[in-house]
């Protein structure tokens, strides 16, 4: 994993493009020189949805491209937060802190074999690992799986980074009709093989099974609403199998959000998946 307190940021940032790219997902453009600098694939930022005091407190978005001077934001509107995300036009500014949080290692040579799970708009953190691992020869392998057709995104951003792309739906109405978890098993990653999860905790737990009963090394991005996205407020914990000063938790804010999925404790979620 990488990351972690490095530098970080609280910028102004210039919106230059925020466009539906699907029902209710939107793709926001951002000129932020200093935080593109710093940022790595799977870190995140705090964006103050608002410049008005309400909604209080910055919304946690992982960067989904990093480039030279900017970077791009692909969020689905789940509440106000996001839905004033949708309303900001080109032009105007937004408060943004970051980069923050351990993202992926990116330049571990211990496996061969590398697999992107990705549920939903969980997809939103793997482009910029997808060019990370890209850059340095290791062409990833992606499963994209969402409940519906119009949920699939960032296909054919893979496709041309030459991955082999494997599309599945809840109700089949594009790929195979399937759970990205059996898409996994039928890949059959092994112990040299790297599974990287993000999506719903459903999603992620069980493609979590599939990849450490196949013997493969998984590591997770977790979501969790957070407060204050610098390790304070333990507004984002979740339970952990390991123990640190007498509480088996992690924050997912600066303890992740990505993690070797085996530090995590699924049964402590009570997990079921909700059509
Ligand atoms: C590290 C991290 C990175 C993220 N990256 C992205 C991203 O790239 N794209 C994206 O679309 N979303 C991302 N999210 C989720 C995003 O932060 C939330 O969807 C957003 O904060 C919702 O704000 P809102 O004001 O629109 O909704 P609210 O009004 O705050 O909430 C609306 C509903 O969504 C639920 N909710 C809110 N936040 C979360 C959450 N974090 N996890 C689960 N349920 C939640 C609430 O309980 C409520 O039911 C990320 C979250 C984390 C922790
Ligand atoms: S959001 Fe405050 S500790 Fe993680």
């Amino acid at each position: 994993m990488t990351g972690g307190p490095g530098a970080r940021f609280l910028s102004d940032c210039e919106v230059l493009a925020n466009d539906e790219v699907a029902p209710e997902q939107w793709r926001m453009r951002l000129r932020a020189p200093s935080i593109a600098a710093e940022a790595k694939p799977g870190q995140f930022c705090m964006m103050l949805t608002n410049p008005t005091q309400y909604p209080f407190l910055r919304r946690p978005m992982c960067f989904e491209q990093i480039f030279d001077q900017e970077v791009t934001i692909l969020y689905k509107v789940e509440g106000e937060g996001t839905a004033l995300m949708a309303g900001t036009p080109p032009g105007q500014r937004i408060q943004v802190q970051g980069p923050l949080g351990i993202g992926f290692d990116t330049d571990d040579d211990a496996f061969a074999r590398h697999i992107i799970v990705a549920g939903g708009i969980g997809v939103a953190s793997f482009p910029s690992l997808a060019k990370a691992l890209t850059a340095r020869g290791v062409i990833p392998e992606v499963i994209i799986a969402a409940r519906h057709a119009h949920l699939i995104l960032c296909e054919d951003f893979f496709r041309e980074l030459g991955c082999e792309v494997h599309v599945a739906t809840d109700d089949g109405s594009l790929g195979e009709q399937a759970f990205a978890c059996d898409v996994l098993t039928r890949l059959k990653p092994d112990s040299d093989t790297r599974v990287y999860a993000c999506g719903p905790m459903i999603m992620m737990k069980t493609t979590s099974d599939a990849a450490i009963a196949a013997g493969a090394n998984c590591v997770v991005s977790l979501e969790a609403q957070m407060a204050c996205g610098d390790g304070a407020c333990l507004g984002c914990v979740v339970e952990s199998t390991e123990e640190a000063e007498g509480e088996a938790m992690v924050r997912v804010c600066v303890d992740g959000p990505v993690f070797d999925t085996t530090r995590i404790d699924w049964a402590a979620h009570n997990l079921a998946y909700a059509p």
